[in-house]
Formats: structure tokens, C-alpha cells, sequence
């Protein structure tokens, strides 16, 4: 008998066990020393993310995207991150799907990294800026085929009446991003997330595991202050 077979008690009881068995940070993780941290978030973020790939971590450039439409309501999805520097995390997708029209009334988002392989997790929460067109074209343009192809199929977030249509649009995509390398895909923009808060969670096997919040000072201020969290 396939588990999709399985009497509901069964596979309600096979589920509850298999959470309970499966194991979290225990293997060796990295410490982290909260003191040598630097005055800024992004170099911290930007080692993490190398030690997190280095470390064989399955695509540590993945990341929950959460927004919040008019009313307060959350959603949330997982986005590639396209930079972070200076000015901030860098994503792109298409303004009229769900989360581009949720920025585009309420700009603000929250960004969350998790990065098992060294128990790290990153949390970032900020102001959400649209890049201009032409900005938005050349992130398109420094990308793959397949994402101009995906980027080309758009009406993101639209009810789909039946797969057989995504795939004769999805068909004319691929021949036209191979054709026309330059296409113009309007709806496709770049954001840049500008953090206000951003917090580093390293994972410790006695569960003490270290928390280092950093908070934007008031602009004419200038850098950040730190705080370590409970966890
Ligand atoms: C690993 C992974 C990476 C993704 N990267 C992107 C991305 O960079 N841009 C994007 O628009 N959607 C990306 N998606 C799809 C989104 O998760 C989501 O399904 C889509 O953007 C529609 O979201 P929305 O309806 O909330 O607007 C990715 C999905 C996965 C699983």
C-alpha cells in the first residue's frame, strides 16, 4: 500500500514521526563571535553567504520574499537575490504579479535566508524601491536564457486556464529569448530592499544559539547600532 493509499490515521501518525526523527543542528557549526562582528550588516551578510556556499549549501541564494497587501495581509515566496551592496538586497520580478502589486501599495518587505549546512539564518526587514526601466532591462539582459524566456511568458499570478497553454506560451517564449536576446519584457522590474533592521542567527547545538540584531540609526545619525536578542 502507497502512503497516498494509507488510511488517514496512518499517514497522520507516519507524518508525526517522521517530523519528531528529523534532526536539526547536528552537525558541527561555525561560531560565531558577535564582537568581531563589523559596524555594517552587509560584509557580515555577504561572508555568510560565501561560507554558506562554500560550505555546500544548495543554492544560498534563495530567499523568502514576504509583503503585505493594503489591508495588512501577509504572503509569502521564495526569490532568487540578484546583489546586495550599498544600496540595498536587489530582486526582480514582474510589477503586476501579487507581490509587485503589494509593493507597489505598501513598499515595504521582509527578506529571510536559511542556510542549514552551517545553521545560519539571516532576517532582513526594509523599504522596497522600484528601479527604472532601463535598470530593470540590464538585470534581465546579464541573466540566462531560460529567465528571459520565463521572464517573456509573464501574466505571473494570473489564473491559468489549463497547463497545455503554458506550455504553447512558454514554447513561443524560449523561440523568441533565443531569437531576440534583447527582448523587451515591460512588467519585468528590479527592486532593491533598503534594510532598516537586519538579523544574524547562528545555530548552536545546546540550543544557545547567538542572535546579533543591527537597527539603522536615524539618517542624520548615520551607520547602526547593534543588540544582541534572546533566542
Ligand atoms: C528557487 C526559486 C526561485 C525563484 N525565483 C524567483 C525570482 O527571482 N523572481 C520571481 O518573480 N519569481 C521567482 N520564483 C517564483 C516565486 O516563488 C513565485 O512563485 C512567483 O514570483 C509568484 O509570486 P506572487 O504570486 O507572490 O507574486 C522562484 C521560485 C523558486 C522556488
Amino acid at each position: 500500500m502507497s502512503d497516498e493509499d494509507a488510511p488517514d490515521g496512518t499517514r497522520r501518525q507516519k507524518f508525526h514521526d517522521l517530523l519528531r526523527s528529523l534532526p536539526v543542528w547536528d552537525t558541527e557549526l561555525p561560531h560565531f563571535d558577535p564582537a568581531s562582528a563589523p559596524a555594517d550588516p552587509l560584509p557580515l551578510f555577504q561572508q555568510w553567504l560565501i561560507d554558506a556556499a562554500g560550505a555546500g549549501t544548495p543554492e544560498p541564494h534563495t530567499m523568502t520574499l514576504a509583503t503585505a497587501d493594503a489591508t495588512g495581509r501577509p504572503s509569502v515566496r521564495t526569490l532568487m537575490l540578484h546583489d546586495a551592496d550599498e544600496h540595498g538586497w536587489h530582486f526582480a520580478t514582474h510589477r503586476t504579479s501579487r507581490k509587485g502589486r503589494e509593493l507597489a501599495a505598501r513598499p515595504e518587505a521582509a527578506l529571510g535566508f536559511y542556510w542549514p549546512t552551517v545553521g545560519r539564518q539571516v532576517r532582513i526587514q526594509g523599504t522596497v524601491t522600484a528601479a527604472g526601466a532601463a535598470e530593470s532591462r540590464a538585470d534581465l539582459a546579464r541573466r540566462s536564457t531560460g529567465a528571459l524566456a520565463a521572464a517573456l511568458v509573464g501574466r505571473q499570478s494570473e489564473v491559468l486556464a489549463s497547463y497545455e497553454e503554458l506550455e504553447r506560451a512558454s514554447d513561443a517564449a524560449w523561440e523568441r529569448a533565443r531569437r531576440e536576446p534583447d527582448a523587451p519584457v515591460g512588467s519585468w522590474t528590479l527592486y532593491v530592499l533598503e534594510a532598516q533592521e537586519v538579523e544574524f542567527f547562528q545555530g548552536d547545538a545546546r540550543r544557545r544559539h547567538v542572535r546579533l540584531n543591527y537597527r539603522r540609526r536615524p539618517p542624520a545619525e548615520g551607520g547602526w547600532t547593534t543588540e544582541l536578542l534572546w533566542p
